[in-house]
């Protein structure tokens, strides 16, 4: 076995520069999780059966199905059924925001469900309504108890972010692909990003760990 870092040198940035592609969409893709999923957990939660339907039904599509078919679906099939390509970028966006919002609903859910149920009970006997009692009451609470979960959520995006190259979008690994084709030589390139996922994923740890002990601070 021999490894050869050199030959990469020319292409380090050209790989550096998937970095900020990777994380870009990434970025996107956890805002819209995020948003989406906290919708869907609200309708979880409601009486309403139509609601809690839809939304379980959302879920069960997403999750059920892998990541990878519906980033395919949405880049390759729904082009060929409506005539319109979708860019690369907003497919991943699509893709990843879709799929994280129904994991990320079932964690805000399971949050939401750990609140004691007095804190309702004492909101409503104060006559606060329901979206101030969310807002201010219930969810901060809630997002304290699943900022692990969440942070989990966030890694697992960023790795399966990977996928994306299967459409040809420049991320990290779709570069250390054309790179290792180039040079006849894969090892070193996907040793390479590999290194740098590692980074990214301890950084985000990092960060989340920051951002529970700050939260913390207010017990
Ligand atoms: N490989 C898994 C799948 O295809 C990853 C799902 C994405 N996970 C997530 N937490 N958003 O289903």
């Amino acid at each position: 076995m021999n490894l050869d870092f050199s030959q990469i040198v020319p292409y380090i940035p050209f790989m550096i520069e998937g970095i900020w592609v990777t994380l870009g969409f990434v970025f996107v893709s956890i805002l819209i999780g995020l948003i989406l999923g906290i919708i869907l957990a609200l309708f979880k939660i409601t009486k309403s059966k139509f609601l809690t339907g839809i939304a379980d039904i959302y879920t069960s599509i997403f999750r059920g199905t892998p990541l990878i078919l519906q980033l395919m679906i949405i880049y390759f099939a729904i082009p060929q059924l409506t005539g319109y390509d979708i860019e690369p970028f907003v497919s991943a966006i699509m893709a990843f925001g879709l799929n994280s919002a129904a994991y990320v609903s079932e964690i805000i859910r399971a949050g939401i469900m750990a609140v004691d149920r007095g804190q309702i009970e004492a909101a409503e006997a104060l006559g606060v309504s329901y979206r101030p009692m969310m807002q201010n009451i219930i969810l901060p609470q809630a997002v304290k108890n699943i900022l692990p979960a969440l942070m989990n959520e966030f890694i697992t995006l960023t790795k399966e972010s990977a996928i994306v190259s299967t459409i040809g979008y420049l991320d990290l690994m779709r570069r250390a692909q054309i790179v290792g084709a180039d040079i006849y030589r894969n090892f070193e390139p996907l040793l390479f990003v590999g290194a740098i996922y590692w980074v990214m994923v301890f950084i985000l740890t990092k960060l989340g760990k920051a951002a529970e002990r700050r939260l913390r601070q207010s017990d």
